[in-house]
């Protein structure tokens, strides 16, 4: 994700750009870029970090015609290079973009040419030039016919008073002002300039002029645009209209997962770029995930999928333990770290010790950030900015990320896994959570009988272990509510004796092979007065236990804790938000954990 901004009017460019980007901000904030036409040529300036470091650089650009960016890198580290805008070899055409180019690769050898920044958008410049006869928007056409992947996109030459647009899976807005054009990511950057605007579709092109815009599709074929007009609280919108950050991250997540194995699971093929070499992956005697918090988590839940794929003994450690207790390593251990941020500090330690002795590997989100550049190689789960301190959209990007490396390894090794059937669960994935996200409300009302509650369990067997883990953690840290996760068997081991009328009890009752086993402890529960809510794929057994049932749609084993999870995470939410707490800024918490 990231946030485009352009302008084309009477205006100094420049400013209205910087401040449109401050409003993008929430999208991608590793580093920023303004390019503005000025009489003799196209000036830039761009910068590793967030927007306010390009306030003063900004200054030096004149001009009425410019296009900026705020970055959220996916390919190529967070640097002044690598951040947008990027330009053709000859510097007269300038874009940004936001997205990925899946087959940069390709377009970069069927060019021939070398870029100069990391990224996967630079290609796109050049790919341009190439096709530019003295008609850009032709040129910007031709070219997305070329095109794999995502794009919102923003173009400008040197020898056009002109922004050509285009869109494909990332969004792109224009405001008609008087006598100007804004472009943006989203409306919320447009609204103190204009109500007036239209959206560009899927695979839409467009050009703006001092003197009008047209719009036409990737054919050729000319398109009118309907004008719309903003209604709304402009307040309201940084949010994209979700009351806090957290939710929005929750409702991302049919996105989010999406970005994360688009372009690389085919019917019969894993496309991740991993520093491993064949035979060491075929040499692999044991795999150890390490990581905290929510991310230990996400290695709990992809230990089950990993063992059952590869056939391979996987261990799952605290960063924090991991670090201090000299672990017995050898050269065919593999060490995944995870993490979201890529910047807590245990994880690092423990990847910095794991590295004197075996391989490792990161499943990271933020690209470029400390621990992605020392594990040295890895998966970028692509969930976009998280920006709620509890993690919601990493921690099933995190999962579905250590799924595709599992997948990765089984390929080179005995290829057991039907990729096939995994990548219809997939492609299904994004309805299953829409259809989960439906029940925000149902949910809420559940979390309107429980939040005076003090005490939560949450139980759950075989990978639905670590979704009641996940579901206590999310809990506890924005509702202040003690909660546990255990093993829906062991709660006769000790828990049971906490079990009263006011003890709620949150089982994840998924029909697996394990569900009469959690009926019986339900009925366990049930004798002695605990109250239950049950998360099922089926709920015809449940009824008698609880009028608090949530169902989610069922799919394949493997992804199943995916879906269990974020009713949870709606659950945590709302009860943060009936106790009038503010569920992104939790006390005593923040988003990375930079020291011991
Ligand atoms: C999750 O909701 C937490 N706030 C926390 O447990 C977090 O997952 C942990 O600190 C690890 O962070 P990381 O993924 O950025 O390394
Ligand atoms: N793929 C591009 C990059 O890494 C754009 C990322 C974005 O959408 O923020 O630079």
């Amino acid at each position: 994700m990231c946030g485009i901004f352009g302008y084309l009017g009477n205006k100094q460019a420049s400013e209205i750009i910087f401040q449109g980007l401050q409003r993008l901000e929430y999208r991608g904030y590793d580093s920023a870029g303004i390019a503005v036409k000025n009489g003799t040529g196209i000036a830039l300036e761009k910068k590793k970090g967030r927007i306010h470091n390009l306030q003063e650089l900004s200054k030096n650009l004149k001009g009425t015609l410019g296009i900026g960016h705020t970055r959220w890198a996916t390919h190529g580290e967070p640097n002044d290079v690598n951040a947008h805008p990027h330009h053709s070899t000859d510097k007269k055409i300038m874009i940004v973009h936001n997205g990925i180019i899946e087959n940069f690769s390709a377009l970069k050898e069927f060019l021939n040419c070398s870029c100069i920044s990391a990224t996967d958008s630079e290609v796109l410049a050049h790919l341009i030039q190439h096709h530019y006869k003295g008609n850009l928007l032709e040129a910007v056409r031709l070219s997305l016919l070329q095109v794999e992947g995502t794009y919102g996109l923003a173009v400008m030459h040197q020898h056009h008073d002109e922004i050509i647009i285009a869109r494909n899976g990332s969004p792109l807005v224009v405001g008609l002002g008087k006598n100007e054009y804004i472009i943006s990511s989203d409306l919320a950057a447009i609204a103190p300039h204009t109500k007036k605007y239209f959206c560009l579709d899927d695979k839409q092109i467009g050009k703006l002029t001092p003197s009008g815009y047209e719009v036409k599709d990737l054919e050729n074929s000319a398109i009118t645009k309907e004008l719309e007009r903003i209604t709304w609280d402009v307040k309201s919108i940084e949010k994209k209209g979700f009351s806090h950050f957290m939710l929005k991250e929750i409702f991302e997540q049919p996105a989010s997962l999406k970005n994360c194995f688009r372009g690389r699971i085919t019917n019969d093929e894993i496309k991740v770029t991993l520093n491993l070499d064949d035979a060491f992956i075929k040499s692999i005697n044991r795999i150890i995930l390490v990581g905290c918090g929510t991310s230990w988590h996400s290695a709990l839940v992809a230990e089950y999928a990993m063992e059952k794929t590869l056939n391979i003994p996987v261990e799952v450690e605290y960063a924090s333990e991991f670090r201090y207790r000299n672990p017995i390593l050898h050269e065919n251990d593999l060490v995944v770290v995870i993490s979201q941020s890529g910047e807590t500090a245990d994880t690092l330690a423990a990847l910095k010790e794991a590295k004197k002795h075996c391989k490792t590997i990161g499943i990271i989100n933020v690209v470029g950030s400390t621990i992605a550049r020392e594990a040295g190689s890895g998966i970028y789960i692509h969930a976009g900015p998280e920006i709620g301190v509890a993690s919601t959209k990493a921690f099933t990007g995190q999962i579905l990320g250590l799924l595709l490396l599992a997948l990765y390894i089984d390929e080179k090794r005995e290829k057991t896994a039907n990729l096939k059937t995994i990548k219809d669960a997939l492609d299904n994935l994004e309805e299953h959570i829409k259809a989960i996200l439906e029940k925000n409300e149902d949910i809420k009302k559940i979390a309107e009988a429980y939040y005076n509650s003090t005490n939560f369990l949450f139980l759950g067997r075989g990978s639905n272990f670590p979704v009641a883990l996940e579901g206590a953690l999310k809990l506890k840290e924005i509702s202040y509510i003690h909660a546990e996760g255990y093993p829906a068997a062991e709660m006769k081991h000790g828990p049971i004796a906490l079990i009263d009328e006011h003890m709620p009890v949150v089982f994840i009752a998924n029909q697996n092979g394990l569900h009469d086993k959690i009926i019986s402890n339900m009925e366990e529960v049930y004798a002695r007065k605990g109250s239950i809510i049950a998360l099922t794929t089926d709920d015809r057994e449940l009824k008698k236990y609880t009028k608090h049932i949530i169902t989610v749609p069922e799919t394949i084993d493997l992804l199943q804790p995916i879906l269990n999870s974020i009713p949870l995470q709606l659950l945590a939410y709302h009860i943060a938000v009936l106790k009038n707490l503010d569920p992104d800024k939790p006390r005593n918490l923040a988003k990375s954990v930079t020291v011991e």
